[in-house]
């Protein structure tokens, strides 16, 4: 069958499981992390993947240019998967999530790691980056698969928080979905067919808002010159949890930056 008529066919099922899907993003995402009952590579997490191969894309960079002696926040944390990556890696990190749901799953899934601690927190909202830097003084930031599930105008206000808790010696690692295509051939490209949707892309539908993509256009509106300095950035395999054929491995192109407060 053509591409795009089978892009075509899937669009009552989508229209279907998309029509409850809560207008406030935070309750839709704690309704979302409250229905997860498993997680990991065989998970119902869609982005869970805890790639090795992905996380040995960031380590480079992350292990480089954040200073060690800072502690990391992993913002919006989910289940805490790159929290507990990042904590092998440095001495003090803190996972926040919108979800208190997805807070109480990292918790549960880092106990014995002792320099992981998690909080929950509109990341976006007023005051988020004072608050944060009360509590930890300056830090490094780590953002994966956040900026493309926010609007502009919080996309805005999550950088402009990011900026205050940086500090004069933090630097941001975002890593976000790059997929070119319209949001029909994205989920084919995840496995959907008008037949058969994998069920992890079948709660991300009914529970969560339409994701964009993210992106260095997307990146230079929202992180100004005169507030950034771009030290890299480039593209990225994003890894999902595999859903076209058991254990086969599936990537989406992402974008990665690495930035510096001016
Ligand atoms: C696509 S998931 C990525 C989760 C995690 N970073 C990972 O890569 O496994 C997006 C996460 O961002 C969280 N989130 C969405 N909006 C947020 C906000 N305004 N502040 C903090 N977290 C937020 C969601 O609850 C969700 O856990």
């Amino acid at each position: 069958m053509p591409k795009l008529w089978e892009q075509m066919l899937l669009v009552p099922t989508v229209v279907r499981l998309t029509s409850r899907v809560p207008r406030d993003p935070a309750a839709a995402w704690d309704g979302y992390w409250r229905k997860i009952h498993t997680t990991g590579r065989s998970g119902d997490v869609l982005w869970d993947s805890g790639s090795r191969t992905e996380h040995a894309q960031y380590s480079d960079a992350v292990v480089a240019h954040f200073d060690p002696a800072l502690p990391v926040i992993d913002v919006g944390c989910g289940n805490g998967t790159n929290t507990r990556w990042l904590a092998g890696l440095f001495p003090s990190v803190l996972g926040i999530d919108v979800s208190t749901g997805a807070v109480e799953l990292a918790k549960r899934e880092a106990e014995g790691v002792q320099n992981a601690d998690f909080m929950v927190m509109d990341a976006a909202g007023v005051g988020a980056g004072e608050q944060l830097l009360e509590r930890m003084g300056p830090a490094n930031v780590f953002v994966r698969g956040v900026f493309h599930v926010l609007k502009p105008d919080k996309q805005s206000s999550l950088a402009a928080n990011l900026r205050t808790v940086i500090g004069r010696s933090g630097r941001v690692f975002l890593a976000e979905t790059n997929f070119q295509g319209n949001s029909l051939a994205y989920l084919q490209q995840l496995g959907a067919t008008p037949r058969s949707m994998p069920r992890q892309l079948q709660s991300a539908l009914e529970n969560l808002p339409r994701p964009g993509r993210f992106g260095a256009q997307e990146r230079q509106s929202i992180f100004s010159d005169s507030d950034w300095q771009l030290i890299a950035d480039g593209p990225v395999n994003i890894e999902v949890v595999p859903m076209k054929s058991a254990g086969l491995s599936q990537q989406v192109p992402g974008y990665f930056a690495l930035l510096a407060g001016k």
